[in-house]
């Protein structure tokens, strides 16, 4: 394994913003993980998947891990029940390619959760989500490296500790995540959870598992910015939490406003709503922007400064704090 000074990362994020690495290593086994940890004991460390959910500001001051972890396999058990069959797919497999694999294999869970860019590593520790499905749902057991002991964990899934596009993985930092066993099913029965969905499969009597991949990558396709075209990251911030009353108040002068129930006294709203509504769904400012046609998306037209990306979201948040009281966190990382 060798170690790179001074590494160019505009590849390796989606944003395609401009920094370097001042040391970069990509390990291939969990050996080479160790001897990097060991190598540089008191440099920052950064882990870097498909680098689809983060972007740069400046030069990283440390050591980043781009980890080249390959391959899945059937871990089933013998005594697990005839429906559920477990795979386990290391980190670094493209997540999208993972999904197609198991839908070809006839194994369905992960339908709904096709086409989000990212890796299989990447995948546990925001708790990916899409279409009324989160990647929680279909994991058994993450196995991760203690960065500090150098000590390889297994976390069960009450241990990840999941929540909406959290987990401990997200909380803690100091976990590599090096694979993750997921728990799939042979037989599929659709659920209508999410309008834009079964909008999509409205013509296909009981659909499948692979019509349902089919409908998310065809509504995903009108919807979403082609990274490669159009840097983005995804989905820019989350959909926050807002008490009831607040969400009574908005819907006096917005009563389409879109409300789903979260604890007691309280609700999640949508992002794309707020700043639909607060004027900025397609707004562009020099080489940033919000996509025209999902405005929760912040799209890069040309810069490779990350801090104009920051500008912008900083725009983004005030417009919508001072029309709803309502402060936008990025879901994005920003280094
Ligand atoms: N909306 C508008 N204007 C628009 C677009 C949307 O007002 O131009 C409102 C509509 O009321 C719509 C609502 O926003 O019903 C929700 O929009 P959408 O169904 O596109 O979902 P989202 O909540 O904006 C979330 C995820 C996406 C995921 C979609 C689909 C987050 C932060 N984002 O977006 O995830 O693909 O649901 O399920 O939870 C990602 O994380 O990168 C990502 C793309």
């Amino acid at each position: 394994m060798e170690y790179h000074r001074r590494y160019p990362l505009k590849d390796l994020n989606s944003f395609r913003t401009e920094a370097y690495a001042k040391i970069f290593c990509s390990p291939t086994n969990i050996d080479e993980i160790r001897k990097c940890l060991v190598d540089y004991p008191d440099e920052k460390k950064l882990i870097i998947g498909g680098g689809c959910n983060l972007f740069f500001t400046k030069d990283f001051d440390g050591l980043v891990i781009k980890l080249a972890l390959y391959g899945m396999h059937d871990s089933s058990y013998e005594e697990e029940p005839d429906d559920e069959v477990y795979i386990e797919a290391m980190a670094s497999e493209d997540w999208d390619s993972f999904v197609n694999y198991t839908i070809e294999s006839g194994l369905c869970g992960l339908e709904n959760l096709s086409l989000i860019p990212g890796t299989v590593g990447a995948a546990p520790v925001q708790n990916i989500g899409a279409y009324g499905a989160e990647v929680k749902d279909s994991i058994r057991e993450v196995v991760a490296l203690d960065m500090h002991t150098g000590e390889v964990v297994s976390f069960t899934n009450a241990e990840c500790e999941f929540a909406y596009r959290d987990s401990v993985f997200k909380r803690k930092g100091n976990y590599i995540i090096i694979s993750v066993v997921f728990c799939l099913q042979r037989t599929f029965h659709y659920q209508p959870k999410y309008l834009d969905l079964n909008k999509e499969l409205e013509d296909v009597e009981s659909p499948t598992a692979k019509d349902v991949r089919d409908a998310v990558i065809r509504i995903r396709r009108r919807k979403l910015p082609d990274e490669r075209e159009l840097p983005n990251a995804g989905s820019f911030f989350k959909n926050p939490y807002i008490t009831v009353e607040h969400a009574e108040e908005i819907k006096e002068a917005y009563p389409e406003l879109p409300v789903f129930p979260y604890k007691e006294g309280w609700v999640k709203t949508s992002a794309a709503f707020l700043i639909d509504r607060a004027g900025y769904k397609g707004k562009r400012v020099g080489d940033v922007g919000t996509y025209p046609n999902q405005p929760l998306i912040i799209v890069n037209y040309g810069t490779e400064d990350g801090n104009e990306i920051v500008g912008f979201m900083n725009e983004v948040r005030s417009v919508v704090k001072e029309q709803f009281d309502i402060m936008l966190d990025p879901e994005v990382h920003i280094f």
